[in-house]
């Protein structure tokens, strides 16, 4: 497909699809690596799930004791939920959902109510709760309850559903756009009683604000300052207005939330069409056109023939202190520059700062950070995602792996480099490419890592942007690869700081319905089960992994059977894995946290409606809005 125009975006699946559209990768024709991967896919695979079923179920090492008790006999609690194309949520009996706050709720009593007609500007917007909810962590700040939820893009052809063909049209719709971007943070109450009780967004509290793409931060770590971050309006190259498509999170131990920036390189563009592309945005997907916001036209910075440097300002963790808004939010540079998805905060043993984060695009990498110094309870802590290493994932045939430290010697490129080519330098390490990492949960109880590997149409096919192998081994067994997986691995003596770990598949996504062998997927998938394209993840307190899935929503051809985009519950010890919940139609399912009681677990319903067929939450024919709904047990007990 030749992209044209802008409308065009509308009729492909994803991002990376259009990237790919924009910069044609070449293909590979090694023909023996095309014998090879096939040899070591039937062998990975079956080693892979043996590895799964029994290294896991039989480890006595972990204290079982830190988990809190489930609520049935029954690890999961609930009956699957059938797979269904409804344009509504459907929970399993037992369970209630509510809508807690959607696209376009005031934060403010002075902001008006959203108006389905004009769908609202610039001005109410930036009182509002942003658009595409997605990762999201609930906060206790002095006895207030914080949402604080990233919003990672907009829909044009609703968010601008009163212009024609869905484009912007005014400076003010640009304004209203950028402002629709960012985080909503909101303080939430809860009324009523154990069964009947619902959360509401507490309108004017003090803590209620929005972090747009235009709000002041600064630029942190060893690449604040670089020439390559500097700008005309910024010649220090340490202060960046805005944090744009903020996708998955992370919760640090000292009570900060992390957003990540993933698909940052849409929002730029070039006036000049001859502009010659440097071999760095040409691996970030920073390219002449950008993915329909047409922001460079109202917002020159945007623009990367007036300023090339802008785009080295995206791509990273923004840490933000949820209760207090006059601590500037802070670009985490030490974080790497990439597609980031989330960030899974934990403590090595001696206390040193890990974090794991993935880089969802196809044929890109797993990165780990960790601190050089270690986290001290009440010590400060400004520093910690500042000075630190970056690693990128090795994955060996014999289920072990490696962490490989991306440094000046091992890269022959400056600390500053490292931190805003990121890619540059895991391809020069020989990373192994992945298929497109997403979420990374970590277990709550023991030194256990989950990777969402969504799938990669392009696995054994071609390389990725860097021109890397893409072989179909590993954690990435299938050529073509459309359902997606489950990667986890263990770190070396369980110690989050260890250089090396194991690493199995916990499920390979598939359809048994209709295929045989691999793309039947693993023995813990069946047609009762059966998803595509896991992305968000996250451990209850429990040591239930949470599955959500943003695949294909067709039901039809390789996808029948599996209904709407959902979330399913994995319990790591058996295999099993249960559906809980599917979504309303066109929707993604993604973001999830719990309130502090576990008595209420806030799931996100991102872009319902996002082809035109769905009017959820509110029904009727009512514009569809991406929303936040809580969920309960209709007897109150705990769902997490
Ligand atoms: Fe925003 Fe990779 O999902
Ligand atoms: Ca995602
Ligand atoms: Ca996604």
């Amino acid at each position: 497909m030749k992209i044209e125009n802008i409308d065009a975006l509308e009729d492909i699946d994803s991002f990376d699809e259009f990237d790919e559209q924009r910069a044609k990768r070449p293909l590979q024709t090694a023909f023996d690596s095309v014998m090879d991967r096939a040899l070591s896919r039937r062998d990975m695979m079956g080693a892979a799930l043996t590895f799964s079923v029994s290294t896991f179920l039989t480890s006595a090492a972990f204290p079982a004791a830190a988990l809190a008790a489930p609520v049935s006999e029954d690890v999961f609690g609930f009956d699957n939920v059938a797979a269904n194309s409804l344009d509504t949520v459907t929970v399993p009996e037992g369970y209630r959902w509510q809508v807690v706050t959607k696209w376009g709720d005031p934060l403010f009593s002075t902001a008006p109510e959203f108006n389905e007609a004009s769908l609202g500007d610039a001005a109410s917007q930036l009182q509002a709760v942003g658009d595409n909810n997605d990762g999201m962590s609930l906060f206790e700040v002095e006895g207030h309850t914080l949402l604080v939820v990233n919003n990672e893009y907009i829909n044009r052809r609703i968010f601008y559903g009163n212009r024609h063909k869905g484009r912007p049209e005014t400076a003010d719709d640009i304004a209203k756009g950028k402002a629709a971007h960012g985080i909503t943070i909101a303080e939430l109450t809860f009324a009523g009683g154990r069964e009947d009780g619902e959360w509401q967004l507490l309108k004017d509290s003090p803590y209620n604000r929005r972090i747009t793409a235009d709000t002041e931060m600064e630029l942190s770590g060893p690449a604040a300052g670089h020439p390559l971050l500097q700008t005309e309006a910024d010649p220090a190259g340490v202060s960046v207005l805005g944090t744009i498509n903020n996708c998955g999170n992370g919760e640090t131990p000292w009570g900060t939330y992390l957003a990540c920036e993933e698909n940052f390189n849409g929002y730029f563009s070039s006036s000049d069409e001859e502009l010659e592309l440097p071999e760095e945005f040409v691996r970030y997907g920073v390219g002449h056109k950008d993915f329909g916001y047409d922001w460079a036209s109202h917002d020159e910075r945007f623009d990367i023939a007036r300023h090339p440097n802008e785009p080295n300002r995206f791509g990273y963790v923004v840490e933000i202190d949820p209760g207090d808004a006059s601590k500037m939010p802070k670009k985490r540079t030490a974080l790497g520059r990439f597609k980031h998805e989330n960030a899974a905060v934990v403590l090595a043993k001696d206390d040193r700062v890990v974090v794991y984060m993935g880089d969802d695009e196809r044929g890109e990498f797993l990165y780990r950070y960790v601190s050089h110094d270690p986290y001290v309870v009440g010590a400060p802590t400004s520093k910690l995602l500042n000075n630190g290493t970056l690693y990128a994932a090795k994955f060996y045939d014999n289920l072990k792996g490696a962490w490989l430290p991306l440094t000046p010697e091992t890269t022959g490129m400056s600390p500053a480099e490292i931190c805003i080519h990121t890619r540059l330098a895991a391809s020069k390490v020989g990373a192994t490419t992945m298929d497109r990492p997403e979420w990374v949960a970590a277990h709550p109880a023991r030194a256990e890592l989950y990777c969402a590997l969504t799938n990669n149409k392009n696995r054994g096919v071609k390389p990725n942007a860097g021109g890397d192998e893409t072989p179909a081994a590993g954690p990435n067994p299938r050529e073509k690869n459309v359902y997606g997986q489950i990667l986890r691995w263990l770190p070396d003596k369980g110690d989050h700081g260890a250089s090396g770990f194991h690493w199995g598949l916990f499920a390979l996504a598939g359809n048994p319905k209709l295929h045989k062998g691999a793309k039947a997927g693993s023995s813990n998938i069946n047609t009762a089960n059966m998803f595509n394209a896991p992305d968000g993840l996250a451990f209850d307190q429990m040591g239930r992994l949470w599955i959500q899935t943003d695949g294909k929503y067709s039901d039809k051809g390789d996808f029948e059977g599996m209904g709407n985009n959902q979330m399913l519950v994995g319990d790591p010890a058996s295999g099993d894995i249960r559906r809980f919940l599917v979504g309303p139609k066109e929707c993604e399912v993604t973001g999830l946290c719990w309130a502090p009681d576990r008595r209420t677990m806030f799931v996100g319903i991102q872009h319902p409606g996002e082809k035109g067929n769905s009017s959820f939450p509110l029904g009727g024919g009512h514009v569809p809005r991406s929303t936040v709904i809580a969920i309960r047990r209709e007897d109150g007990e705990k769902i997490g």
